[in-house]
């Protein structure tokens, strides 16, 4: 059992002595199933959040702190030494992403390298930053050097699905500008920063990092209320960030960096490679069972193909394998949230009322903790999994016979983030990505949606995001341009 008994402020691991909050998995370890206890987080309210945004007011002091204000180099040391330390919690971490979200083994050891080196990344991209800031150029008689500098406070709060790589696609960045920042983890995906706690504290000076436990309308509205934080740096859904952004006194001061909903599509021409199309839609759309922002949430099927890719992708989403995360061949595992079972039952009862059937044998069968992937067919526009966004194991398919027929889908929906196109024919091709740049912030050529590489610039057009992270794109998300301007002297 790991039972979280402090919680990083102004530098100091403090004890918990309060009220906790019991973590659980829906990873059973008996036969009959009973979620199984992990451990158990501090339940914390308003007196530690106001002590974190104190601890964060006094690390920026008004951009005169110790943080903001240190030398680059510096900062870089303070990075490096926390991704060194970081580099030995890997078996924990990899062992409680599997525990705690019910991620492979094999995916769950991607995202910690992957997000290890996502910081070296970073602090490559902050030193080009920094040494093209340095750079004077000359503008009408007046020298110009441009810098970046920290903006202020940074709220972050980070989803269940990455809880370490999409959580540090946020904290990384804010941090090495030179932001202090409140860190409140994930509702699942929560115990896996405690083996980190102590490399925080001892890499950054005080109050540079402050992470917090407990609920968010208990931790981070408080936080928000204070009126001090500058930066909301959420990956997660609308309406949590609408919802704290209205909490802050001055929204007016307030910058956003949100990754948000989306319902990526994938639209398969009539010549494409099949084998590729099918391969990469399930890899797409059922990767952690479909918990993805990226994942391909419709596919959109030429008419003429439709019979044949139907047939064939329903087979090989029945050959996928459903078990415990660090089984070999698994690719299907428990959900981590205990209502989703039930709430993809429902997309799949209010599909087939409305005349989609399930086409794959397995579809729909149920266990406790899980809900084998259903496909859909043929879904349209009554259906609710025609626009929710599912999150989860089921595949809606619609067909079409004009290509406009998706793009003016693509065009009317709230979400805007990418696309998967699969042909062969460039003369097809060439102009449908005219149209598809504006509709979306990332056009997939005969792959599946992605975030990675990481040095891609991560957004989305509409609901889906505001800002733009990646390993380049992130620096500037958390930093403001500043320039010093001189005549010549
Ligand atoms: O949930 C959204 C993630 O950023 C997806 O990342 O495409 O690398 O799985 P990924």
């Amino acid at each position: 059992l790991l039972n979280q008994d402090t919680y990083l402020v102004n530098g100091e691991l403090k004890k918990w002595t309060g009220k906790t909050t019991p973590v659980y998995s829906t990873i059973s370890s008996t036969e009959k199933y009973e979620p199984t206890l992990l451990g158990s987080i501090p339940f914390m309210g308003e007196i530690e959040a106001m002590e974190a945004v104190n601890a964060a007011s006094e690390a920026f002091s008004n951009g005169q702190g110790e943080w903001p204000t240190m030398k680059v180099v510096d900062r870089i040391k303070c990075m490096e030494n926390f991704v060194g330390q970081m580099k030995a919690t890997r078996a924990e971490v990899v062992k409680l992403l599997m525990w705690e979200i019910g991620k492979s083994l094999g995916d769950s050891e991607k995202e910690f390298d992957r997000t290890v080196e996502y910081i070296y990344d970073t602090i490559e991209s902050y030193k080009e930053l920094n040494a093209r800031s340095a750079h004077f150029s000359k503008v009408q008689g007046v020298n110009a050097m441009v810098r970046r500098s920290p903006l202020g406070i940074v709220l972050c709060l980070g989803p269940y699905n990455y809880p370490l790589n999409e959580t540090f696609s946020l904290l990384i960045p804010a941090i090495i500008m030179g932001n202090p920042v409140i860190f409140k983890p994930a509702k699942h995906g929560v115990l896996l920063i405690s083996p980190l706690l102590e490399a925080f504290r001892s890499s950054f000076p005080k109050g540079a990092i402050n992470i917090l436990y407990g609920r968010g309308r208990e931790v981070a509205s408080p936080v928000m209320k204070s009126g001090k934080v500058d930066i909301l740096a959420l990956i997660g859904n609308s309406k949590s960030a609408i919802a704290l952004q209205d909490q802050h006194p001055n929204k007016n001061r307030l910058r956003l960096v949100l990754g948000l909903e989306a319902k990526n599509p994938a639209i398969i021409l009539p010549e494409a490679d099949l084998d590729l199309a099918i391969s990469e839609c399930i890899a797409g759309s059922l990767s952690f069972n479909g918990q993805r922002c990226t994942a391909l949430k419709i596919l959109y099927v030429h008419e003429s193909i439709a019979d044949e890719f139907n047939k064939r992708f329903s087979d090989k989403v029945d050959s996928l394998v459903f078990g415990n995360p660090w089984e070999k061949g698994v690719s299907l595992t428990p959900l981590p949230e205990q209502e989703k079972p039930a709430y993809i039952q429902e997309l799949i009862d209010d599909a087939t009322s409305h005349g989609a059937k399930v086409i794959n044998a397995k579809g729909g069968q149920h266990s406790e903790n899980y809900i084998f992937p259903a496909v859909l067919f043929p879904v349209n526009k009554k259906m609710r999994v025609y626009s929710e966004e599912q999150f989860g194991p089921v595949v809606p398919i619609m067909t079409f016979k004009d290509i406009q027929e998706p793009l003016n889908d693509m065009a009317e929906s709230n979400y805007g983030q990418q696309v998967s196109l699969f042909g062969k024919n460039i003369k097809t091709i060439a102009p449908l990505i005219d149209s598809l740049v504006n509709l979306v912030s990332r056009v997939n050529l005969n792959s599946s949606c992605q975030r990675g590489p990481d040095v891609f610039p991560f957004t989305g057009r509409k609901d889906s995001a505001v800002g733009t992270l990646s390993t380049n794109d992130a620096l500037r998300s958390f930093s403001i341009r500043t320039f010093v301007a001189s005549k010549d002297i």
